[in-house]
């Protein structure tokens, strides 16, 4: 047998540098509308009084806040979807180069909005960002895994997750109102998201089209050699093409599954049941809440720097990242997201025992914030990176495609639940909780009486 240590070529180097750029621009546009928040606000009310001759109504004002932060998870809801078709139709590495016309519409759209006094193109332009992070949440994850030479598959695959958290630290500290989080400069932050697409669309006519593409889906051999021979740097690639034909013969073996079937079939339906949970698990844990509104949060908590405090949060996501890079491959994945989800719950409790006695005890706003970072560091322990390949490893070739769609779906869906609906939430329970605080003084006033 002989051994051939895996290189890492220049081309193949660049290749995924390129693909994760995008991963980068979706972290990116995750964590960017948190910081400006109050400033955009104020945006939006100056627009609406230049129309209506009158302030905005502050539930207005919520309802079109959240909407410009969740329409994002619809419009990746929508294109995830056609991840499937498009990476096969114009190929893995085209569909990237397409894809890129999304963010220059949607970064377009969002840096334009201030200067056509119009809230409406800003919430299109999230709309088209998302759609565009939707695609690159299927085809980075998948150009790269082809790309990469299967002992370096794991290692390689985990650039897009840590891709991801590092572009949300850098929004939020680009979003610091001494940079570019201020009253003139907002429409840049959001607008600058164009710069790593034009980095993408000079880099990828560089990069070799997948292989495994090339030969399994389009039966091209010789080209997929050439693009095999740029990747590995070696002249020599039959073992290569060996592994992609046995690929291809286990895949014509399984026919594909439709969505329908996987509900339907008794083999997939307690896959796709805990498939979607760890989904929902994920997302309804509450941390894009977090991502999406924590300067807001750390506001009300009293922390005195909400913004430092929101990019302590994003370095911590960071640093936990990596973490679990090391963890994941020696527990259990059950194990490890369960015990994320307990960390993650026994942080929230002390979060909210922290905010109820906040009145009487300054300093509590400081365990606030920690249990917060702790929310964040158990997220990525477990809930984070888990529930994405235990899909990918519940099924095989066959309807592994559908699955995947089905859970990206729930996904997005439970992220637009948690965006949208987080403001209405802390209002109505602020609301209750002054309500019920009124009422506890009646009584304790008519018992004085
Ligand atoms: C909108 O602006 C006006 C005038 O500056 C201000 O009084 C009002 O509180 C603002 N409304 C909201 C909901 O922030």
């Amino acid at each position: 047998i002989h051994y051939f240590p895996p290189l890492i070529t220049g081309t193949l180097a660049l290749s995924v540098f390129t693909a994760v750029l995008g991963s980068l621009q979706f972290g990116y546009n995750i964590g960017v509308i948190n910081a400006p928040q109050k400033i955009i606000e104020q945006d939006y009310n100056s627009t609406w009084r230049e129309r209506y001759s009158e302030p905005i109504p502050s539930q207005t004002l919520t309802s079109l806040w959240s909407l410009s932060v969740a329409i994002f998870s619809i419009g990746g809801m929508v294109s995830s979807f056609s991840v499937g078709i498009l990476s096969e139709y114009f190929g893995r590495r085209k569909a990237m180069l397409i894809n890129n016309v999304l963010a220059f519409i949607g970064g377009g759209l969002m840096g334009m909005s201030k200067i056509s006094r119009s809230f409406e193109m800003m919430i299109l332009g999230r709309f088209t960002i998302g759609a565009y992070c939707g695609l690159v949440s299927g085809l980075v994850p998948m150009y790269v895994g082809e790309i990469a030479p299967t002992t370096l598959r794991g290692a390689l695959g985990t650039l897009h997750q840590l891709a991801i958290v590092t572009g949300i630290l850098m929004a939020q500290i680009l979003g610091l109102e001494s940079l570019l989080g201020s009253e003139q400069l907002w429409p840049v932050l959001l607008g600058v998201t164009v710069l790593p697409t034009v980095l993408q669309m000079t880099l990828l006519p560089f990069c070799p089209e997948s292989p495994r593409f090339l030969y399994i889906i389009r039966c091209q051999e010789h080209h997929a050699k050439s693009a095999l021979r740029r990747l590995t740097g070696r002249l020599e690639v039959s073992e290569d093409l060996a592994e992609m034909k046995e690929e291809k013969r286990k895949m014509d073996m399984e026919r594909k599954a439709s969505i329908a079937e996987l509900f339907r079939s008794p083999m997939y339906q307690q896959p796709i049941i805990i498939s979607i949970l760890l989904q929902l698990s994920q997302q309804l844990s509450g941390i894009n809440a977090i991502f999406y509104y924590s300067t807001d949060i750390f506001k009300k908590a009293g922390v005195e720097n909400p913004v430092y405090a929101t990019i302590g949060a994003g370095a911590v996501n960071c640093a936990f990242t990596i973490v679990s890079l090391f963890l994941v491959e020696r527990m259990g994945r059950r194990t490890l997201h369960m015990l994320g989800l307990a960390g993650m719950c026994i942080c929230a409790i002390i979060m909210t025992t922290a905010l109820t006695l906040l009145e009487t005890v300054p300093s509590m706003s400081y365990l606030s914030m920690m249990a917060i970072f702790g929310f964040v560091a158990f997220f990525e322990v477990g809930p984070g990176p888990i529930p994405w390949f235990f899909v990918a490893e519940l099924f095989s070739q066959g309807p592994r495609p559908a699955a995947m769609a089905v859970a990206g779906c729930s996904n997005w869906t439970a992220n637009f639940l948690i965006g949208m609906g987080f403001q209405y939430v802390a209002v109505s329970v602020q609301e209750t909780a002054t309500a019920s605080n009124g009422s506890l003084t009646c009584l304790w006033h008519q018992n004085v009486l």
